[in-house]
């Protein structure tokens, strides 16, 4: 672990922006709190969070500690100082899966919702649970990452919106299984803006 910690320490901010990072760290992933690495020759990822956000480190490692004892979720190793040490996941996310033509099927829906069932069991509100961050293991799991905001109080649709959109269109016998990418940001885009008719 205080290996992880110095090599977290090694890299350079520009403000919220990485500027550089260890070459032990391999860049897998980032969104708008955290970037993640695989650690080499390990089977472990750190989610470094950006400056400002380092406090969420805490906040989702406890909600780890209530879930990550279920195979829908990764497992937790560690926390450190504004970072997390969890299983690496391989595979790939959702997202990807429409960008690739990855079929998304029924039973991998049925799974992300037994994920959302069993946190709300824990006492958790499972909220933010969107396309990159749903992955699809190599042998066809998922797991379910990012749950942060699980500890929020306000209800958030966007599990159930994408469930909505998938029965209601990607199950539609000819509506295509792949996408640019440009037409994903777009719809995410107006999704936020709630201009979609879901
Ligand atoms: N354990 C993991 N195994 C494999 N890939 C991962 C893992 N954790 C994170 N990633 C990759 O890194 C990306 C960013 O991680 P994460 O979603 O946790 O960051 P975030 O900033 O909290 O995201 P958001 O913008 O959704 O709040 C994910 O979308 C995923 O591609
Ligand atoms: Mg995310």
């Amino acid at each position: 672990m205080n290996k992880i910690k110095q090599l977290v320490d090694e890299m350079t901010w520009n403000g919220d922006k990485v500027h550089s990072y260890p070459e032990q760290f391999d860049w897998i992933g980032q969104g708008r709190s955290a970037v993640a690495y695989k650690i080499e020759k390990t089977n472990q990822v750190v989610k470094v969070f950006y400056p400002k956000y380092k406090h969420l480190a805490q906040i989702e490692a406890d909600v780890y500690r209530r879930l990550s004892n279920h195979d829908l979720f990764p497992e937790l190793y560690d926390v450190g100082d504004g970072f997390l040490v969890l299983e690496y996941v391989a595979g790939q996310t959702l997202y990807d899966c429409l960008i690739q033509g990855v079929s998304i099927t029924e039973e991998m829906v049925e799974q992300v919702d037994l994920a959302m069932q069993y946190a709300r069991s824990q006492g958790l509100n499972p909220s933010d649970t969107h396309l990159k961050n749903i992955l699809l293991t190599e042998e066809g799991a998922i797991k379910v990452i990012d749950v942060v905001r699980f500890t929020q109080e306000e209800e958030c649709p966007h599990w159930d919106d994408l469930k909505k959109a998938y029965f209601s269109y990607y199950q539609k016998r000819y509506f295509p299984r792949k996408f640019p990418k440009f037409f994903i940001e777009f719809v995410i885009r107006l999704y936020r803006k709630r201009l979609l008719p879901i």
